[in-house]
């Protein structure tokens, strides 16, 4: 089970930069009464863990048989599986079969690149979009549906789609070519999404049992509502970033797991953060880091710049390896010392000593402490983190769901671009590149 320790946040150990026990536990049974009340459809994501998994094991048997499976999506729509891929399954493209890509950015070299490696008759594309909308995700699917259908090959057996159960071009597409398709529920939206076949279909394909990710979200989803603070880590979360930021003014939260495995989970809880609280004036900066890489760039920030961070540290306590670190040269002691230690007593250890040096320098931080990396532990953490998020956009008094402050820049490309109805904007950046 996933465990929170938040000491390094009370006053009683840094002072007048910290907060009172009474009041984190008071803003964290708000933060419980507000989930209670269900105020959006979209917390539904927290009954994920209870979903039939039926359909996606189907189509994933099916697409173990291809060499290259590649996913087309963006933001929520890629990220999460970027996150099981490199967790749960690091260095998977070394592999013979099964190998992944997951293509995002619309990065003409990266697509170069990948059409390089790959043979089309033996791929199977998942083109991921909850809208079917997005520009980026439609691009990269033309491509590959222009390649296919130049080859002569059958569509049906080398695209699956992954949108809405309802709506959407993909939607569309898909029941006029009879394309296999999963369906992300109604209710959930992009950057919660990585519970649903968004990220188990990719799980499955790389040999991850999606019922693991689920078993474990499911011990965190039946905490939500426990009013029992003792049980509900994610109230003390939310509450102290929360109260950080209000209290003390610290903008800026620094995501620090001491694994690789965990980097791309940074980038994603940085998506997740910053997407569902920076609206109206409100939310903080999430940061992407790793440690131990950024003790060596960003630590001197942390420990004497502005005023203005929390660190919230991820550990391991088993990182499922005992590589020890051999025993030479004797009579230089710079190397001495390391001898007889193993990689993860070291790992570990620098997390810890960075913690004390932060305490000790009375800089706020936190600690989320996993057992190890497996399929149960990434799934909880997951939900942990989800519903963290969705607590403190609640404490913030904003919709943790929505997203409007991406909308202009959308319409912008899209009137650049010529899709009909969006002429004005097409205008304005007409204008816009004259000035
Ligand atoms: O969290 C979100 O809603 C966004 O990050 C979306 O995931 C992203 O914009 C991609 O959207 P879609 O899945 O509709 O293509």
């Amino acid at each position: 089970m996933i465990r929170l320790d938040f000491s390094n946040i009370l006053t009683e150990e840094i002072g007048h930069n910290g907060l009172s026990l009474i009041e984190i536990e008071n803003e964290a049974k708000k933060s419980i009464s507000l989930l209670s009340k269900k105020p959006y459809k979209e917390l539904d994501f927290i009954n994920l863990p209870f979903q039939d998994t039926s359909q996606i094991k189907e189509l994933a048997k099916k697409a173990r048989d291809y060499e290259y499976f590649i996913v087309l999506g963006i933001g929520g729509s890629a990220l999460g599986p970027r996150v099981l891929l490199e967790a749960l399954s690091p260095f998977n493209n070394l592999r013979k079969k099964n190998r992944v890509f997951i293509y995002d950015n619309v990065d003409p070299a990266t697509f170069k690149y990948i059409i390089e490696i790959i043979d089309l008759k033996k791929t199977l594309i998942n083109v991921i979009s909850k809208s079917g909308s997005t520009a980026e995700t439609l691009a990269s699917f033309l491509l590959f549906w222009r390649m296919i259908r130049d080859r002569k090959l059958d569509v049906r057996q080398h695209f699956i789609f992954t949108t809405d159960s309802e709506k959407g071009n993909l939607k569309m597409i898909a029941d006029e070519y009879e394309i296999p398709s999963l369906e992300i529920p109604k209710n959930v939206v992009g950057r919660y999404s990585v519970l649903t076949p968004v990220g188990l279909l990719l799980s499955e394909v790389i040999g991850i049992k999606s019922e693991e990710l689920l078993e474990g979200a499911k011990e965190i989803s039946e905490r939500a509502y426990r009013e029992n603070l003792n049980e509900n880590p994610m109230a003390y979360l939310a509450s102290c970033l929360y109260l950080m930021d209000k209290l003390k003014n610290r903008k800026v939260l620094v995501f620090l797991p001491y694994s690789d495995r965990l980097k791309t989970m940074s980038e994603w809880f940085c998506q997740l953060w910053a997407e569902s609280l920076g609206k109206e004036g409100k939310g903080t900066t999430p940061y992407p880091s790793l440690g131990t890489t950024d003790q060596h760039s960003q630590l001197q920030l942390w420990m004497e710049g502005p005023e203005d961070k929390v660190i919230l540290f991820v550990s391991i306590d088993n990182h499922g390896f005992q590589e020890e670190i051999p025993q030479e040269f004797h009579d230089i002691e710079g190397l001495r010392y390391l001898g007889g230690h193993t990689l993860e007593e070291l790992i570990n250890t620098e997390q810890l000593a960075t913690e004390m040096a932060l305490r000790m320098n009375k800089k706020p931080n936190m600690k989320i402490i996993i057992p190890k990396i497996d399929s149960f532990i990434i799934g909880q953490l997951f939900q942990f983190l989800q519903i963290t998020t969705a607590m403190a956009g609640l404490l913030y008094g904003v919709n943790p769901f929505n997203q409007p402050g991406v909308e202009l820049g959308k319409r912008l490309t899209y009137g650049a671009m010529g899709k009909r109805g969006f002429e004005t904007e097409g205008e304005e950046v007409k204008n816009y590149l004259k000035r």
